[in-house]
């Protein structure tokens, strides 16, 4: 009982081999998915061995499953580790229905980790030791905009050929629970939410490309976007503290500090990391496989993991509330 078995191969899956190599394993890894070029890829690239249907599959020697399916697709993965009472790792989510379905389905209690993997992202790690610690008062507000342009993500397929161009599983409708999973961690769980959301540029897909929206705490507020229209690769973060602000840009690799009390800027920088050939230059493989090695100590003990399927439920119900406001998704 020492393999793992990846459910879907795509652009994630492969990512998650590399993560698991990383972590040592290598012949444990079965890879699953129905498009055989995806199969022969993961042979070729990696050396694992994969299969192209799980039903005869024996399960004794499976130890966990990796859903990496699109996001519309999760419950698919799920069930089949929930039906063989298996741990269970999940990508990022972005359909409610589908993460309630999962959690209705797991009557048994199986071990779900659903992704959080921006709480592994060296310089979140930092702004979230900063902001806790206190020491320079609470947070009064925050600026954060994350923008990407939807055709640089799999620069190797057209967007109409996975599910981003899916409107239920879009683009920036999937980085918005994929930010607010670690602004709401570091923050706390807003009060109020309310936005709007529009197509606003030929992106190559029928899908709403931006979403904008407030947020407000018992003692602060926040403003957000979140798009897939922005030609240049974006994270720019601006937090206000009683006696401090931090400001974080993503593609400058470093965060900076205003203490306001010295007053001087203290800068943090973050550790060099390779980035994978195809992918941009700022993702940091490195988090990817801190959060698998999270979900394997989740494995002996779950409270060690940092995500939950009610705090991902949650979150999901947060992206609601912003399209609620702005008249619903089916509009
Ligand atoms: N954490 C992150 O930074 C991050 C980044 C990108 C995507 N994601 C998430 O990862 C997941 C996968 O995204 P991706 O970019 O790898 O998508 P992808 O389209 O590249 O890969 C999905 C794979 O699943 C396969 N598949 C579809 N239906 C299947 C089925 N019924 N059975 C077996 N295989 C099936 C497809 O053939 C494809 O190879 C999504 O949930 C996405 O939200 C997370």
């Amino acid at each position: 009982m020492n393999k793992f078995l990846i459910i879907g191969l795509g652009s994630m899956g492969k990512r998650r081999i590399r993560c698991l190599k990383a972590l040592g394993f290598d012949r444990e890894i079965i890879g699953f998915d129905l498009r055989a070029d995806r199969r022969e890829e993961a042979q070729n690239k990696y050396g694992v061995k994969t299969i192209a249907e799980i039903e005869h599959l024996n399960f004794d020697e499976i130890k966990a499953v990796i859903v990496s399916l699109p996001p519309d697709k999760h419950a698919l993965g799920a069930k089949v580790a929930i039906d063989h009472n298996k741990p269970v790792f999940i990508e990022a989510s972005v359909v409610l229905e589908d993460v309630l379905e999962i959690q209705a389905y797991n009557q048994a209690n199986v071990f779900v980790a659903p992704s959080c993997t921006l709480f592994f992202h060296p310089i979140i790690k930092e702004i979230k030791a900063i902001v806790l610690s206190g020491k320079y008062g609470r947070v009064t507000n925050f600026s954060y905009h994350s923008g990407q342009y939807l055709p640089d993500w799999h620069p190797w397929e057209d967007v109409k050929d996975y599910y981003v161009s899916n409107r239920v599983t879009g683009g920036a409708r999937e980085i918005v629970p994929f930010e607010l999973t670690w602004i709401t961690d570091i923050i706390g769980m807003p009060q109020d939410i309310k936005g709007v959301f529009a197509k606003t540029m030929d992106c190559k897909a029928d899908i709403e490309d931006s979403y904008a929206f407030t947020l407000k705490f018992k003692n602060a507020i926040g403003s957000m976007i979140v798009d897939v229209a922005a030609r240049y690769a974006t994270r720019n973060l601006v937090i206000n503290l009683e006696n401090a602000q931090i400001q974080w840009r993503w593609d400058e690799g470093k965060m900076r500090i205003y203490e306001a009390a010295s007053p001087s800027w203290i800068e943090y920088k973050q550790p060099e990391s390779k980035p994978v050939a195809g992918y941009n230059v700022n993702i940091n493989e490195n988090m990817y496989v801190e959060e698998l090695q999270a979900f394997l100590e989740g494995i002996k003990d779950r409270k060690q993991y940092p995500n939950t399927i009610e705090g991902d439920i949650a979150i999901l119900k947060l992206l609601k509330a912003v399209e609620d406001s702005d008249g619903g998704f089916d509009r």
